[in-house]
Order: structure tokens, then C-alpha cells, then sequence
């Protein structure tokens, strides 16, 4: 018998024979480890201009009505252009992971949750934020609402709510009080500012009158 398939002992328990098998797959997973982890070919290693054109791409979105040309890194999401780009900072960073709406915009007339959205998937976009809601001084109805209806505390998420109540009512999903709650469930409101919130947009759904 070979010594590798007699049984030890080992802290008082018998310990089964290292089997071929076993060390064939510590092998293969010590061959595999170094594969991963060598240094790619010439071929396969991106030369400085790669990179560079990995790094950056040139769209263009339409933002508040004003047509833009921007070098973005691909992996930026909308709202970090918004924020840090274009120096637009009313879109707020919540979660930054699409769970509590902060930083809800409408792109192309539809509400999304911006940092989900890579801006590069986007070129050739309309995008509105709360910055291109109020027209010179006068505010649009629903953040006039909002304000009339106490619908913020600390007002983090007011103008991803807004943005959201601006689309729930052009979806005609605000015929309600209890419509409003679920179309409007993506948006968190940690104040629990909730009522005036619904109050908000169903006033401005109802014609605009409190
Ligand atoms: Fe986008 Fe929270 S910051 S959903
Ligand atoms: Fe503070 Fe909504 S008003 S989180």
C-alpha cells in the first residue's frame, strides 16, 4: 500500500487517506489561480489610447430644455453627471442604489431612478430635473403645492417627490389618495412627510386648487 492511501491519526480522529483524486483537484485549482493571475499577453494588454477611449465618451442630452455636449466616463451614472458635470446638484444621492427615489429625474417624459442609469445608455436624451421645473420666479404648481401642504421636513427627498409626483399625475395615477401612495412607493420620505406629500399631488391633480 502506497503511503498516501494509509489512514492517519490525528487528534484522536482517524483522518481518510489524501486520494489522488483530491490532490489532482489541488492541482487544478493552484493551475487555475495562476492562470488568472498572469499577466496578459501583448495582444490582450490595452495600449494607452484604449484606455483612454475606454475611460471616455463624448454624448450629448438635452437638459432643461438646453442642449449639452459632454466627455463622460462610461461608468457614470446620470446622476453623477447631473451633480458633478453639469453642477446641477437639486437631484439628490439617497442610496444610490435605486431603493429610496431621491434622485428620480424624467428622461425622455418618464421617471427613472438616475443613479441607476448610465449616462453613456442615454446620449441623445431629454432630460428634466428640479432644476428646469419652475419657470424664472414662478414655481410650478406642484412645488407650490408642496409648499402649501407642508409636504417636506428636511427636504432630501422633496425634489426626487416632485419629479415623482410630476409624472404620477401625467400617468393619471393620482386619482386618488391611495393611487397616489402606490405610484408613488418608490419615493422615501424618512421625515414621513407622507400626507402632504399625497395632499400635494392630488391637489395639483384635482386642477391645481387647495
Ligand atoms: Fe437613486 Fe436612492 S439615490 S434610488
Ligand atoms: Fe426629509 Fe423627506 S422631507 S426625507
Amino acid at each position: 500500500m502506497s503511503r498516501e492511501a494509509e489512514p492517519t491519526q490525528s487528534c484522536g480522529r482517524s483522518e481518510a487517506p489524501v486520494s489522488v483524486t483530491r490532490r489532482a483537484a489541488l492541482q487544478a485549482a493552484a493551475s487555475a489561480v495562476a492562470f488568472a493571475t498572469a499577466p496578459a499577453s501583448r495582444a490582450q494588454q490595452a495600449t494607452p489610447a484604449a484606455t483612454a477611449a475606454i475611460e471616455s465618451s463624448t454624448i450629448r442630452l438635452v437638459v432643461n430644455g438646453q442642449q449639452r455636449t459632454l466627455t463622460v466616463d462610461p461608468r457614470q451614472s446620470i446622476l453623477d453627471v447631473l451633480r458633478e458635470t453639469l453642477d446641477l446638484p437639486g437631484t439628490k444621492k439617497g442610496c444610490n442604489a435605486g431603493a429610496c427615489g431621491a434622485c428620480t429625474v424624467l428622461v425622455d417624459g418618464r421617471r427613472i431612478n438616475s443613479c441607476l442609469a448610465l449616462a453613456v445608455m442615454h446620449d441623445g436624451a431629454e432630460i428634466t430635473t428640479i432644476e428646469g421645473l419652475a419657470k424664472g420666479d414662478t414655481l410650478h404648481p406642484l412645488q407650490q403645492a408642496f409648499i402649501e401642504c407642508e409636504g417636506f421636513q428636511c427636504g432630501y427627498c422633496t425634489p426626487g417627490q416632485i419629479m415623482s409626483g410630476v409624472a404620477c399625475i401625467a400617468e393619471g395615477h393620482a386619482g386618488s389618495p391611495q393611487e397616489i401612495k402606490a405610484w408613488m412607493s418608490g419615493n422615501i420620505c424618512r421625515c414621513g412627510a407622507y400626507a402632504g406629500i399625497v395632499e400635494a399631488i392630488a391637489s395639483v391633480a384635482k386642477g391645481g386648487k387647495l
